[in-house]
C-alpha cells in the first residue's frame, strides 16, 4: 500500500471549504440522511453512504460517560481519528466526513452531555440527543426513550448543549412518537423551543418493534405544527424508508423536510443513490473490505457490518455467488484471508474515490448552498455507478490523483503536526464489548441476541 506524503505545515483551508464545514438550518432539508446505528453505522459504512448520496450521516449513539476519558489519537497514515478508552476504541471518524457528521449522544445529564460534546467537538459538525432508544441499557439510566416521558430533563440537556456549543455546531434531537398525538405535539413544541436546528421523528412509539409499520401518517400534522410555530426548523422523517427513490414517497406523504434511513442502509449503504448498487457481493463488498483494511477498521466489526448486507441480484447466479462470498467472509479470521474477495484495488484508492465523490458534491446540496423549497426534489450527491465502485480507472495515475486531491483540499486530510500517534490504533485495539456481545451466531459461535433482525425487504 502506498503512503501519502505528509506536509509539515498544512496550508490554511480555502474560504469555500470553511463555508462548507458549517451546517445551517438548510443543511437538514431536502436530504436523505444516514441514521445513527450502533455497530452498523461504522466509519466505512458512513463513508460509503456519503459517497452514494447521503446528505448527512449520524454516528452511532455513544453514551456520554463512555467518551469522557478517551484519548484522541490520529493515524498518521490515513488520518483516521480514534477516541480510545482504556481497553478499547470507543469511536472513530475521519476529517473527510466532518462537514456532514452528526455525533449522537446518549445522556440523562446536561453536564455530562456537555462534557461529552466538548470532548469530540473538533471532529464533528453537530450533536444529536438520542431520545428514542427503547433498550433497557438506555432507559434504565434515564436515557433514550426514557427522556420522552421526562421532557424537563430532555429539554435541559438540549438547552445545555445549545448554550455550551459555538453557533456553528448544530444541536438536534431524535425522538419517537408518543402514544397520543396531542402529547407528541406538546413535546415537539418544547423541543423546538430549545433552539434545536432539526428534529428527527422515528414514527414508532417506544413499545413498537421495528417489524411494526412506522406510523408515518402521523408526521404530517407534526410538520405543519412546527411550521406553524414560525420556526424554520427541519423535521426529518424516520421509519421504513427503503432508499433515495422511496424517500420521495415518504416526503410526499409526510411533508417532512428530509428522510432518515437506518435498516435499508444497513443492508446496502448505496441505497442513498437513485441507482443503488446491485449484486453487492461483487460491487460493494470488495470495496468495503478494502476500505476497512485501509482505515484499520476492526475486523470483527467489519465482518458484522458485511453480515448485514443484502441486495438484489441481476445475474443468473447472483444469489449463489453471494452465499459463497458470505460464507467465505464468515470463515475468515483476518483481512489477509479475504484478499481474493477484496480484489485488485488498494483501500487507499477506494478512499480517494470517496474523497472525490464528497468533494464533487460541495457547493451543491450541502450547507444551504442552494435555497430549499418545500416541494423540491430530494437532493443527494452526484450519482456513482456500480462500475465506479469496482473498476480501477486505468487512465488515472493514482499518485498524481492523490496529489491533486491533497492540493485541492489544502492538505486537510493530512495529520496535523504534533498529533501523530506512533502506534496507530484500531486493528490492535480490543474488540468493542458491545460488538462481541451481539455478533451473529454464525460469526461468534454463540447465540447472542441480535438487536435488530433483518426484516427489510430486499431492495
Ligand atoms: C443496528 C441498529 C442500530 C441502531 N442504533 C441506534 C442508535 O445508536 N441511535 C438511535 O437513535 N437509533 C438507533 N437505531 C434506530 C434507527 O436509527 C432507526 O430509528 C430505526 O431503525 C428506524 O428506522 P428504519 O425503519 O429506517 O430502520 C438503530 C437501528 C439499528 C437497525
Amino acid at each position: 500500500m502506498s503512503r501519502r506524503l505528509h506536509s509539515e505545515s498544512p496550508p490554511p483551508r480555502s474560504a469555500k471549504r470553511a463555508k462548507m464545514e458549517k451546517l445551517t438550518l438548510e443543511s437538514f432539508k431536502n436530504g436523505v440522511v444516514l441514521a445513527p446505528m450502533v455497530r452498523s453505522g461504522a466509519l466505512p459504512s458512513r463513508l460509503f453512504a456519503l459517497k452514494h448520496g447521503a446528505s448527512l450521516v449520524w454516528a452511532p449513539e455513544t453514551i456520554d460517560k463512555a467518551i469522557l476519558h478517551s484519548e484522541r489519537v490520529v493515524d498518521p497514515v490515513t488520518g483516521v481519528v480514534s477516541y480510545n478508552g482504556k481497553s478499547r476504541a470507543i469511536w472513530t471518524t475521519h476529517p473527510v466526513e466532518k462537514p456532514y457528521l452528526i455525533y449522537q449522544i446518549g445522556s440523562a445529564d446536561p453536564d455530562l452531555a456537555v462534557q461529552a460534546a466538548k470532548t469530540v467537538m473538533q471532529d464533528v459538525s453537530g450533536f444529536d440527543l438520542n431520545c428514542g432508544c427503547p433498550k433497557p441499557f438506555s432507559t434504565h439510566g434515564g436515557m433514550g426513550a426514557a427522556l420522552l416521558t421526562n421532557p424537563d430533563l430532555l429539554c435541559s440537556i438540549l438547552t445545555a448543549l445549545r448554550e455550551a456549543m459555538p453557533p456553528e455546531i448544530t444541536v438536534t434531537a431524535k425522538i419517537r412518537l408518543l402514544p397520543s398525538q396531542e402529547d407528541t405535539l406538546k413535546l415537539v413544541e418544547r423541543i423546538i423551543n430549545t433552539g434545536v436546528s432539526a428534529l428527527t421523528v422515528h414514527c414508532r412509539t417506544r413499545n413498537m418493534r421495528d417489524r411494526d409499520r412506522a406510523m408515518i401518517e402521523r408526521l404530517k400534522e407534526i410538520v405543519e405544527f412546527v411550521k406553524g410555530m414560525g420556526k424554520d426548523i427541519a423535521v426529518i422523517e424516520n421509519g421504513d424508508c427503503l432508499g433515495a427513490e422511496d424517500a420521495k414517497r415518504v416526503r410526499e406523504a409526510t411533508g417532512a423536510h428530509s428522510v432518515m434511513i437506518a435498516r435499508a442502509a444497513e443492508c446496502n449503504p448505496s441505497c442513498f443513490s437513485n441507482t443503488p448498487l446491485t449484486d453487492i457481493h461483487e460491487t460493494l463488498v470488495p470495496a468495503y473490505l478494502r476500505l476497512s483494511k485501509y482505515l484499520d477498521n476492526n475486523w470483527s466489526l467489519t465482518k458484522f457490518c458485511l453480515s448485514q448486507f443484502k441486495s438484489s441480484h441481476t445475474k443468473p447466479n447472483g444469489k449463489a455467488d453471494e452465499k459463497r462470498v458470505r460464507e467465505s467472509i464468515v470463515k475468515s479470521r483476518s483481512f489477509d484471508e479475504v484478499v481474493d474477495i477484496a480484489g485488485g484495488w488498494t483501500g487507499e484508492e477506494d478512499f480517494e474515490e470517496i474523497v472525490r465523490a464528497i468533494e464533487a458534491r460541495e457547493g451543491k446540496s450541502h450547507a444551504g448552498a442552494e435555497p430549499s423549497t418545500a416541494d423540491a426534489e430530494v437532493v443527494g450527491a452526484p450519482e456513482q455507478t456500480a462500475a465506479s465502485t469496482t473498476t480501477p480507472s486505468t487512465s488515472t495515475n493514482q499518485s498524481s490523483l492523490c496529489r491533486a486531491v491533497e492540493a485541492k483540499s489544502g492538505n486537510k486530510y493530512i495529520t496535523p503536526p504534533g498529533t501523530q500517534n506512533p502506534h496507530p490504533p484500531a486493528s490492535g485495539a480490543p474488540l468493542i464489548a458491545d460488538v462481541q456481545r451481539t455478533l451473529p451466531a454464525l460469526i461468534s459461535g454463540k447465540d447472542p441476541l441480535t438487536p435488530t433482525p433483518l426484516v427489510m425487504p430486499v431492495l
